[in-house]
């Protein structure tokens, strides 16, 4: 299954998401493959620490050979292909989107995120696609404090796009998850019992129910 976790506006989390969820299907016992298309090539760097600090098993991030498309002749199907984008490359964005099977869409909760996210979803509903992929948009670096209304909020609106599904499990805004990042860790290894890793174990269960 090709999984493509995009967003148009940086910051969404879309590194850390796909960071830890190639290591959670790794956890699950799946062959995982990552593709990093965004020039900051921040997945490849996290997984570069990962790799120099010796923490098993590794992350695997290729970048495509000829195109994207192209490469996934290469992957048995039972590969779970992950695709982390950025918006500073456009066309390779579009490819990826063209071929991914599903869509995971991480959304800040604040306005501009969401004025972001309803761009994003225009463009993927203007692309040329035979087989329209699933699309899911759950809120990431949700506030903590129970007063905050941001995340209700933009669930709200999540909630009413058409064509894409909202998953009712937010990620909170936590230091584990920028430790994640610096450490080349999964917050499940940085530390197995947080709130976040409890979370994250969700959201991952509701994307790979089958695992
Ligand atoms: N839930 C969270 N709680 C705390 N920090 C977070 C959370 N999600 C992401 N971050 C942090 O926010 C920063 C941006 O996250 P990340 O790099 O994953 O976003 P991105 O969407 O990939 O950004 P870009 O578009 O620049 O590639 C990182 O420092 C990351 O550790
Ligand atoms: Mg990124």
């Amino acid at each position: 299954m090709i999984t493509v976790i995009a967003n148009l506006k940086g910051g969404s989390g879309k590194s850390t998401v796909t960071f830890n969820l190639g290591l959670w299907l790794q956890m699950k016992g799946q062959p995982v493959v990552a593709y990093d298309l965004d020039p900051q090539q921040t997945l490849s760097d996290v997984a570069e620490v990962r790799r120099e600090e010796g923490y098993a098993p590794p992350l695997q991030v290729n970048q495509p050979r000829e195109s994207l498309q192209d490469d996934m002749k290469y992957h048995p199907v039972q590969t779970q292909v992950l695709v982390d984008v950025g918006a500073s490359n456009m066309q390779a964005m579009k490819i990826a989107l063209t071929i991914a099977d599903r869509i995971v869409i991480p959304v800040p909760p604040s306005q501009p995120d969401v004025w972001a996210t309803q761009r994003f979803l225009n463009i993927v509903n203007n692309l040329e696609i035979n087989n329209r992929p699933e699309m899911r948009v759950f809120v990431n670096r949700a506030d903590t404090h129970r007063a905050v209304r941001e995340s209700d909020e933009t669930e709200d609106v999540l909630r009413q796009l058409q064509g894409v599904e909202l998953i009712n499990q937010r990620l909170h805004q936590r230091t584990v998850y920028r430790r994640s990042l610096s450490e080349g860790l999964s917050i499940f290894e940085l530390s197995r019992r947080s709130k976040a890793a409890d979370e994250f174990n969700r959201l991952a269960a509701i994307l790979y129910p089958e695992l």
